[in-house]
């Protein structure tokens, strides 16, 4: 898995802006991992992200997309196809998942993942991971994405590389 490349996300609207430029090109299978500590913005990445979506395809995009913490995923038919959004926080071995009937939601939906670490292997090789992290104040983040030639290939095409 190659760095693509790391950005500066000076605030809220800036990690907005991301998740739309994302969802712009994303399609059924994909699956976007999304990394970083508690509080890093991740569910703020998915919300952005199914909005957009959903808006994409003419929808009004306001729909309520909580934290899947205790639900560990919401799914949302939105006319572009399924996005799948999951919280992995609470899963304690890889083997869990597989009663979440994540590799069905793998293969056919657009799948967000926060926590993608508790996967471990089950985790596929075409994802495009997405790391959060700290900024150098306290509403900025850094932001690292990585993945294979083909997301290379995808995020040139939309200059984001
Ligand atoms: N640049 C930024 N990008 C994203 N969120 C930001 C940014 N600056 C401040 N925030 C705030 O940080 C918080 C991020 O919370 P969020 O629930 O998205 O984190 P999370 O990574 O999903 O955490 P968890 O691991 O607990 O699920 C929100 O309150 C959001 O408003
Ligand atoms: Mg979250």
């Amino acid at each position: 898995m190659d760095t693509l490349i790391r950005m500066d996300l000076a605030d809220e609207t800036a990690t907005e802006a991301l998740a739309r430029a994302l969802a712009a090109i994303a399609r059924p299978g994909d699956v976007l991992a999304l990394r970083g500590a508690l509080g890093a913005g991740k569910t703020t990445f998915a919300r952005a992200f199914i909005h957009a979506r959903d808006r994409a395809h003419g929808g009004p995009g306001d729909e309520e997309v909580p934290s899947p913490t205790f639900t560990l995923v919401q799914t949302y038919e939105l006319k572009g196809g399924t996005v799948y959004h999951f919280d992995l926080f609470r899963i304690e071995t890889p083997d869990e998942t597989h009663e979440l009937g994540i590799d069905d939601a793998l293969a056919d939906g657009i799948s967000l993942i926060e926590w993608p670490e508790r996967l471990g292997r089950r985790l596929p090789a075409r994802r495009l991971e997405i790391a959060l992290s700290a900024g150098t104040r306290p509403q900025s983040r850094r932001a690292t994405l990585a993945g294979g030639d083909a997301w290379h290939r995808r995020l040139k095409e939309i200059n984001l590389v």
